[in-house]
């Protein structure tokens, strides 16, 4: 025997269907992006996470500033080696805060950093060298040492 089905049923089912479909497409969580200021991080073209621009930013404006711990290199091993900063003397590192490890290198780097030290401490200032697109990804120049030093080579 064929299930017959009042309109009222086919009305509610439908009402139903179109309510998950819609909680499914409009209201499901999505996974938000990490983003402060003028960073943004996401999956970069070069290696795992990189630093996009977040909104256009003007050659010279800061992108980052990074409260910096400096520490001894005997604090650092490991991959944290590939994460810290060059610091104040030879066996000196230093550790940004902030984004500032995120960011991947290239030979035709659009931002650099230099130090600053305030009353507060060490911090470590990304600034742009060059108009930055939102949506690009941004890098310094990590310098031929660094490559040479792990033997490892860039994209
Ligand atoms: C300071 S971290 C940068 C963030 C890193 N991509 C992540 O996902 O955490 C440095 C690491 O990124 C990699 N990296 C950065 N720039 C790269 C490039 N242009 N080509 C290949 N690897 C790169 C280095 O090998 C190193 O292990």
């Amino acid at each position: 025997m064929i299930p017959t089905f009042s309109l009222e049923a086919i009305v509610i089912f439908a009402a139903g269907l179109a309510t998950g479909v819609f909680a499914t497409l409009f209201l499901r969580k999505k996974t938000p992006k990490v983003s402060r200021g003028a960073v943004v991080i996401d999956a970069s073209k070069v290696a795992g996470r990189g630093a996009f621009a977040h909104k256009p930013i003007k050659k010279d404006d800061i992108v980052e500033r990074c409260p910096a711990l400096e520490v001894t290199d005997k604090d650092i091993g490991g991959e944290l080696l590939n994460y810290v900063f060059y610091g104040s003397a030879e066996n000196k590192r230093l550790v940004a805060m902030g984004y500032g490890m995120l960011f991947n290198h290239s030979p035709q780097p659009n931002v650099a950093y230099y130090r600053e030290d305030g009353p507060t401490g060490a911090e470590l200032i990304i600034y742009a060298l060059r108009d930055i697109r939102k949506g690009e990804e941004m890098y310094y120049n990590y310098g031929d040492d660094w490559w040479s030093t792990r033997g490892e080579t860039c994209e």
